[in-house]
């Protein structure tokens, strides 16, 4: 074991560690794309079981270096921080955003792209405000929002035209044909119907989030960034009732709060949950047991306008678990924080790998089976991190909404009818969930009950 030369530092990875930590965690997710997925990768990703190796490598440096937190073996002026043990990670999530900033300098460089002035990315009174902004704006702590009933409507209104398309389709579901019924929803909820349609405001956002996957290696695309925050002003601008730019409308803002900067996060964290939701179905499809769990919540809460649809909540959010979209979960210390195995300097990235907590076979009973009442029994998972929203002071403001939006949507689709994947063997409840689900090959054939 290497440790630095006072004794009050924390374990420090060899450089052979630290090179191993880099190609089996920072380089598969960088290159799967840290802010807009790239599907060949990701498929690769799935063929090779990189994710489980990811995995492997965090829990041989914890068998070696104990609770850590583990110092890398970084170039002088970058330290660079794993969180290994669980009461840490919650530290860090809780310890938000002082002493651990959410403004982690590579996360700046990323979202500088196409929200330079987002919550996530600012730190201090700016961060307070556009941080205490999102919260009111998406009704964070509401566990339906507001305007629950009319997000319901809009995802029943598109599931019914892509249940259309299906039939003439031959009964069968893709990725393509899903992504665009999703992007029209996401446009209606977060900007209004007028932009049901404006797909051209999704291909602009695609293109910044690309050049934002390659962070500080990019020089940016400042022509389409001025372009797509002016088209998203005039929709604020209009502020249609009953979408979340409605709802901005009303929310008081001053000089720093700067909406049009987060509503592209609204837009972009959509789109994961997306991926989440198709994969639901994909686990629903492999779990018949629990697909009729699914249907009899499904038929219990028939004709209520936003019921909470607790178990399809809870199969979205082992979707989530399973696959966390949000895997590299960062955080940089403002001070020297103190730890029981040493200090860390001011200046550390910190990394909390969402799947190695998610994944833990040595702490989880059955970390790798599909199993939705880990969330609907409040203790089930005790305080070990479940982060797929990430926690702590520094939570997702919009999982409420998302939860709504994608439990609705698997309602919608589910209703009355059956999905088995094609083939079927793509997912098995007799064998451990894979350690990554490709989405965008994902296909259904969807058929009456
Ligand atoms: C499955 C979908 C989603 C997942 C898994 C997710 C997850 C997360 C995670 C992990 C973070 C923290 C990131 C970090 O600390 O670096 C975050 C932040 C955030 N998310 Fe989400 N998110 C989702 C969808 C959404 C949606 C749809 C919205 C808005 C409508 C939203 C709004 C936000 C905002 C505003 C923040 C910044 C919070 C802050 O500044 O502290 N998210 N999300």
């Amino acid at each position: 074991m290497t440790r630095d030369s006072t004794s009050n530092s924390l374990p420090r990875a060899t450089a052979g560690e630290t090179l191993a930590v880099m190609g089996d965690v920072f380089v598969p997710n960088i290159a799967k794309g840290v802010i807009i997925r790239r599907p060949k990768v990701v498929g690769l990703a799935e063929k090779l079981g990189l994710d489980e190796r990811a995995v492997r490598r965090l829990q041989t440096l914890n068998e070696k270096y104990g609770s850590g937190p583990l110092m890398l073996n970084t170039p002088e002026g970058k330290p660079m921080a794993l969180i290994l043990d669980p009461d840490h990670a919650n530290r860090v999530l809780n310890e938000t955003p002082e002493p651990f900033a959410t403004a982690e300098w590579a996360k700046r460089k990323a979202l500088e792209h196409f929200e330079p002035d987002m919550a996530l990315v600012s730190h201090g009174p700016e961060r307070a405000e556009r941080r205490r902004f999102n919260e009111e704006v998406l009704q964070s702590e509401c566990p339906v929002h507001g305007l629950g009933a009319r997000f319901v409507q809009v995802v029943e209104q598109e599931a019914d035209e892509l249940l259309t398309r299906v039939e003439r389709h031959e009964g069968k579901l893709d990725w393509d044909m899903f992504e665009a019924t999703w992007n029209r929803v996401v446009r209606r909820v977060v900007l209004g119907d007028t932009a049901r349609d404006d797909q051209a405001l999704t291909e602009m956002l695609e293109k910044l989030r690309s050049a934002a996957n390659w962070a500080f290696f990019h020089p940016g695309h400042n022509r389409v960034k001025d372009d797509f925050l002016e088209r998203i002003r005039a929709y604020l601008e209009r502020g249609e009732e009953g979408s979340l730019a409605g709802e901005i409308a009303r929310t008081p803002t001053n000089e720093t709060t700067q909406p049009e900067h987060q509503v592209p996060q609204y837009l972009f964290a959509f789109d994961p949950a997306g991926m989440a939701t198709f994969r639901a179905l994909a686990l629903l499809a492999a779990h018949p047991n629990q697909a009729e769990r699914a249907q009899a919540e499904i038929a219990d809460h028939a004709g209520h306008p936003a019921p909470r649809l607790e178990f399809l909540r809870s199969c979205l959010l082992e979707s989530l678990r399973l696959w966390p979209t949000t895997p590299m979960v960062l955080r940089q210390a403002t001070e020297a924080t103190e730890w029981e195995n040493g200090t860390m300097p001011a200046e550390t990235s910190i990394l909390i790998l969402a799947p190695y907590f998610h994944r833990d076979d040595r702490h989880l009973n059955e970390a790798d089976r599909f199993n939705p009442d880990l969330w609907l029994e409040p203790d089930a998972a005790g305080d070990w991190p479940l982060i797929p929203f990430s926690g702590g002071t520094g939570i997702c403001p919009g999982r409420r909404v998302v939860q709504t939006v994608t439990s609705h949507m698997l309602a919608k689709l589910l209703r009355g009818r059956e999905f088995q994947l094609n083939p079927p063997t793509r997912l098995l409840s007799s064998k451990p969930m894979p350690p990554l689900l490709n989405n965008y090959d994902l296909e259904f054939k969807v058929g009456s009950r």
